[in-house]
């Protein structure tokens, strides 16, 4: 399909249209999609500005505002399509105004901006709220293993290193450790969005403009916490993009730590939870497979958050200052990444929630496999006021012995025996209660440590730290929702055929 260059908002300067080619390979409907209320947003809060500042006319403004309110009438009821043949959702926004009120009006509106800074206040304002989605989610998981943390300071499993028993853990204390991880995430979504939430509009292509605009009036109508001030380097730098990326990049390898232990715990093995039939899947051939494929696939897919921030990151490596056609694919990534991180704290939040922990397994097991032999040997320093190292020594001898001979530190009269053997001797009732994994736990003490009093307390500040981020995120949420009723609000009494003068502009 050719174009007519009259079609073309910028046909001026040239005699041949576009080749179907060049088009199909340049346009960015898609991409563009997620931001068409944002760029009619974006354009009514421009206009207010353009009008306020004296630069167009208060009946033009009008006209523009009541044609931009049809568009978002349009959009909303779903009768706005956008055309691939208009390139993006700036164009098809800009040709839908030159339909409805005609060339004057439209071509009045790009006044003193461009689409470089355009598209990247939408960018950033999509983002932003997409970045307050990701974040509730987030948080979502994080109530959920709060909550069962919370009722597990006292339930023992083994805890690894090297993924071989080491000592024992509370569950709880399992838990809340990626609670802790995810806490991080949360600062540091929230610490990217104040660099995401500022607003670019008005730098126009990369030089600013020579029309007396009002940068930060437009700022405040779009909900933006402040101007991002220098124009060249507001349409050329996409560090909000990589930063956002990077987040989403780590947010997915903690969830995928999380969802390989519900993948790894569910197996036969280690049979330490059980996920709920909603999220498991069955198998074709075999009758009796019941597949964690909710956690698998939230460990697979962050495989492209990882890809994702590589892509951008190469994509805007050696980019020369000011906007480059390159910078186009900054938004596929972005959307990908957001829906993917999403929708994957999401599903293991409610894996999580609906499994079954088998806390007589995990008893099982930790009292299998000489968990509690760093308790014995931290028994003996105590005790005898040996060095550590020896009782490595002694505890490791006894340990060595007791595999020889197919027993566990269970097995009390034999450890006594054998410990005897190398001069320590200590009672029944003493080796007892120092191999029992449940009173080993209630002697860790340090700060931050398994002890159920320590998981309790370390349970409580992430409950803080997480109403703290959650309070953060819902005050984000109605900053934009103000300035987004502020704006319509201003629309609407315009558009009632209020003077611009009697406005708190
Ligand atoms: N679709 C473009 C993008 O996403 C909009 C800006 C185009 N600017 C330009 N000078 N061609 O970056």
């Amino acid at each position: 399909m050719q174009l007519s260059g009259s079609n073309k908002l910028w046909g001026g300067r040239f005699s041949a249209d576009m080749a179907e080619l060049a088009l199909a390979y340049s346009e960015s409907i898609d991409a563009d999609s997620p931001m068409v209320a944002e760029d009619i947003w974006g354009s009514e809060a421009h206009a207010l500005m353009l009008a306020k500042c004296g630069i167009i006319a208060e009946e033009d403004l009008r006209e523009i505002l009541r044609w931009l309110e049809h568009a978002r009438q349009e959009w909303e009821a779903g009768r706005l399509v956008l055309l691939r043949e208009r390139e993006d959702v700036h164009m098809n926004v800009e040709h839908y105004l030159r339909e409805q009120a005609g060339p004057e009006l439209s071509g009045r509106l790009h006044t003193a901006r461009s689409r470089n800074d355009q598209v990247v206040t939408d960018c950033r304002m999509t983002l932003r709220r997409r970045l307050l989605d990701v974040q509730e989610a987030v948080a979502e998981l994080q109530r959920v293993l709060l909550d069962l943390a919370a009722q597990h300071t006292e339930t023992v499993m083994p805890g690894y290193t090297h993924t071989q028993h080491a000592q024992p853990i509370s569950v709880g204390f399992w838990l809340s450790g990626h609670a802790a991880a995810f806490a991080r995430d949360q600062q540091r979504l929230e610490e990217t969005y104040a660099r995401v939430n500022r607003c670019p509009l008005g730098a126009a292509a990369l030089a600013g403009t020579s029309f007396p605009t009002d940068r930060r009036l437009t700022a405040a109508l779009l909900g933006f916490d402040g101007v991002e001030e220098h124009s060249l380097d507001a349409v050329g730098d996409r560090d909000f993009v990589m930063e956002s990326l990077a987040d989403l990049a780590i947010l997915g390898v903690h969830l995928s730590r999380l969802a390989e232990e519900i993948v790894v715990f569910s197996t036969y093995e280690f049979g330490m939870i059980e996920v709920h039939d909603r999220h498991a899947s069955g198998s074709s051939i075999m009758p009796q497979k019941k597949n964690p494929c909710l956690a698998e696939l939230a460990r697979g897919k962050t495989g492209r958050l990882v890809g994702r921030l590589m892509q951008s990151l190469t994509t805007f490596k050696g980019l020369i200052s000011g906007y480059n056609r390159d910078l186009q694919e900054d938004k596929p990534p972005l959307w990908e990444a957001l829906a993917v991180a999403e929708s994957g704290a999401r599903v293991l939040a409610e894996t999580l929630r609906d499994a079954t922990l088998k806390t007589e397994r995990m008893r099982e097991l930790v009292g299998k496999n000489f968990a509690t032999a760093t308790e014995l040997a931290n028994y003996l320093v105590r005790e005898r006021g040996l060095p550590f190292r020896t009782c490595h020594e002694v505890v490791g001898a006894l340990v060595g012995q007791l595999v020889k001979e197919g027993r566990t530190l269970d097995d009390h009269e034999r450890v006594r025996e054998i410990l005897a053997a190398q001069g320590q001797e200590l009672s029944h009732e003493e080796i007892a209660s120092v191999v029992d994994p449940e009173a080993c736990l209630r002697r860790q003490v340090s700060l931050g440590s398994t002890g159920p009093e320590q998981t309790a307390w370390l349970i409580g500040n992430l409950r803080e730290a997480l109403r703290a981020s959650a309070e953060v995120t819902r005050q984000r949420r109605a900053a934009l929702r103000a300035a987004r009723e502020r704006t319509a609000g201003l629309v609407k009494v315009v558009l009632e055929g209020k003077a611009l003068a009697e406005l708190a502009l």
